[in-house]
């Protein structure tokens, strides 16, 4: 590949590969993403290869390995160009029949996805219910390109942005659309990105540096993984534009140690855009030089946070700092540095080349363009979301998320990661904004969303994320290290049932403690999950504290299983099944919950036939006492219940 010289150089070589290939030529793009590849997609890829081989098809039909777009859920999944047909949970045995329909111009119906509500088949990727109710300017790339391809980067209109910068732009002048168009990092504190470049771009320095945050150690987040993966050139442009506007010529990519693919893709993007000219020295011709490099983390979650990066990044353990001068005028190696978050980087080529009005379109008076989510937990359709900002909560758990699975009631939403805030039903019409959502005791974070239903407890769920923050703590400093492990000690005894009075006003004060005193981020927000729950489910805190009661009938010590002697019919199901050996029963017996042996796991009230709905769960009830040996026997045609037995 030859070196790009100039701006009109760069247009050749996109007209060149453009020209070069077919737009009616068919293309199955099939998502080799992570989610893709562990249900079948690498053996789908090779079985295409092998068909379109063995009946001499190479010419006539393309294929390509892509990025993903976000349906995970319904993997391995595919689209073939031109027609955009899109096809889910494929499976190498259905692949020379799709060869065959791509040939006769027809449609394997039975591939395509089916809204389970309506019953209705959607043809094409864009008539998803999934898919039609986002605005997917940054995701929506990823199945049109070969990760591996620069070409591919280039054919939909890659690097132009760069080469705009360079040539139409003064530094300034990016700067000043980046302002524009009001882009706040995608990382988590919703920064406003173009005055951390400006704060940059104006601090004395001889270096200054541009970082990528790739760290993304929220549990069950993968937006910037599947960006960097899939489309690790849009975060290459971006950095190298911003680079351009600040002045740096090093930049850094801080990727986790769990991301080995996101690394490898951008490692082989960084060599193809030097070859090119696009990155290295003189890009495009100019005397702007720009020299990129990765660097692995180890993969703690508080590694993620500005100034342990930055620590990390030099070698030393990662752990935060005070920010009395902010990283973006002394930052890595005391230099001027932009951090910014793998999403906020892959918006900037857009921006510069749509312009700052293209972007303000998007979003709410202060939240501007669209955030990916990682839509998790109990809803239909996960997977990632890219929405405008201002979208309403409910579209995207029920138009774009499909709702609760199996007719359950919605109870609560999580965004922000392990230490943002729960939102209860009555707030669902919330518009997504940063500030929106801090407003409400949750953030944006990252952009994780876990949906919960109503079999959900309220006190667990804080437990449960508190207990992830004291193990991320680096323990450097007091609120955090012990106030969090306080929280999540009392906390754990209020969902054993050892709660006492006084409890949630300690857990209260230790919050606020942690909010004020904390060093950086981590503890400061921590009591997030706590505060959101009391705030929105304080009555469920009150029954566990006070009746020894779990409402939600999930924590262990505060229910039991015990079987209504009126309704057991004795078909020996939960015996059975149970791992225990804790159900006594017997054929035309009654059975009965030996509460001794029985360790809570549910089995036997999931698997007892619902015509008799015989297993019942209680809390903060006493047991009632298993009937007598002698009334237990059903006499079978004389009615049912131990008392028609008599
Ligand atoms: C404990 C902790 C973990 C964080 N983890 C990440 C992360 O994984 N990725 C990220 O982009 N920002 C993370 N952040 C936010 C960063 O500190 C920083 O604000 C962000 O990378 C700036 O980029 P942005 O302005 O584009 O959002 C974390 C912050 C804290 C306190
Ligand atoms: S708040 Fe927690 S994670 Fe942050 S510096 Fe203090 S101990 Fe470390
Ligand atoms: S809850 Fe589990 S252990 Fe207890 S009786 Fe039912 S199946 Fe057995
Ligand atoms: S499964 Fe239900 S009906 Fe059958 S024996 Fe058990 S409790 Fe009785
Ligand atoms: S990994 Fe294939 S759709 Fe997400």
């Amino acid at each position: 590949m030859a070196r790009i010289n100039s701006s009109a150089e760069l247009e050749e070589v996109r007209a060149a590969i453009l020209s070069a290939r077919d737009p009616n030529k068919p293309c199955i793009s099939i998502c080799a993403g992570a989610g893709c590849v562990a249900s079948g997609a690498s053996e789908v890829i090779a079985a295409f290869k092998e068909e379109i081989v063995k009946r001499g098809l190479e010419a006539e039909i393309d294929t390509k390995g892509t990025g993903c777009p976000g349906f995970c859920e319904r993997g391995p999944i595919l689209v073939i160009y031109p027609d955009e047909i899109c096809y889910v949970q494929v499976q190498p045995g259905d692949v020379p029949e799709i060869v065959s329909s791509i040939k006769e111009k027809t449609v394997v119906e039975r591939l395509l996805f089916t809204d389970a509500a309506t019953n209705e088949k959607a043809v094409h990727e864009y008539d998803i219910p999934f898919y039609k109710n986002q605005e997917r300017i940054i995701l929506g790339n990823n199945i049109k390109i070969d990760f591996k391809s620069i070409e591919d980067y280039l054919a939909i209109g890659g690097y132009a942005a760069l080469s705009k910068s360079l040539f139409q732009m003064s530094e300034k002048d990016v700067l000043e659309e980046v302002k524009k168009s009001g882009l706040r990092g995608r990382g988590g504190a919703g920064f406003p990105t173009g005055s951390k470049w400006e704060g940059s771009s104006k601090a004395p320095s001889d270096i200054r540096y541009v970082i990528v945050n790739a760290d993304e150690g929220d549990p069950g987040a993968f937006m910037d993984r599947a960006v960097l993966e899939g489309n690790p050139h849009s975060v290459l442009e971006g950095l190298a534009i911003g680079a351009y506007a600040v002045g740096a010529s090093e930049g850094y990519i801080y990727c986790r140690q769990e991301y080995p693919l996101a690394v490898e893709n951008v490692n082989l993007a960084i060599r193809q855009a030097e070859e090119y000219g696009l990155l290295g020295d003189n890009i495009l011709g100019t005397n702007f030089n720009f020299k990129v490099k990765v660097h692995m983390g180890a993969g703690a979650f508080v590694c993620g946070e500005s100034t342990a990066l930055m620590t990390a990044l030099e070698g030393r353990p990662g752990e935060p700092r005070p920010k009395y001068v902010r990283s973006n005028i002394k930052g890595l190696w005391q230099k001027p540095s932009v951090l910014n978050n793998v999403e906020t980087w892959a918006n900037v080529p857009l921006i510069i080349n749509k312009g700052a009005d293209w972007f303000t379109q998007y979003g709410t008076a202060t939240s501007k363009g669209t955030k990916i989510f990682s839509l998790v937990g109990k809803i239909n359709n996960t997977g990632l979301v890219e929405v405008p900002m201002g979208v309403t909560l409910r579209d995207i758990v029920f138009k774009i998320g499909g709702g609760i699975p199996g007719g359950k009631k919605f109870k609560a939403i999580q965004t922000g990661g392990p230490s943002g805030g729960c939102i209860p039903e009555s707030m669902l019409d919330l518009e997504v904004g940063f500030d929106e959502l801090t407003k409400v005791g949750s953030m944006m974070g990252s952009g994780g969303m876990i949906v919960m239903d109503d079999e959900t407890c309220m006190v667990d769920v804080a437990r449960y994320f508190l207990e992830f923050l004291t193990d991320e703590s680096c323990g450097k400093c007091v609120p955090c290290r012990e106030g969090i492990r306080q929280m999540l000690k009392t906390l754990t005894n209020i969902t054993k049932g050892k709660g006492k009075e006084g409890d949630i006003e300690l857990l209260e004060e230790l919050a606020e403690t942690a909010v004020e005193a904390a060093l950086c981020a981590l503890g400061k927000s921590a009591p997030n999950p706590f505060l959101s729950t009391l705030k929105y489910f304080r009555d469920e805190y009150e029954a566990h504290v006070y009746e020894k009661r779990c409402p939600a009938m999930t924590c262990k010590e505060l229910i039991a299983f015990h079987i209504d002697p009126a309704l057991c019919q004795a078909c020996m199901v939960c015996a059975r099944k149970c791992p225990t050996g804790a159900i006594i029963g017997g054929k035309n017996m009654i059975h009965v919950v030996d509460q001794e042996k029985c360790t809570k796991c549910g089995t036997c009230f999931e698997v007892c036939p619902p015509r008799f709905r015989a297993v019942k769960k209680i809390s903060g009830e006493p047991v009632p006492p298993p009937i007598p040996e002698e009334q237990r026997v059903i006499v079978r045609g004389k009615g049912k219940g131990a008392a028609e037995n008599e």
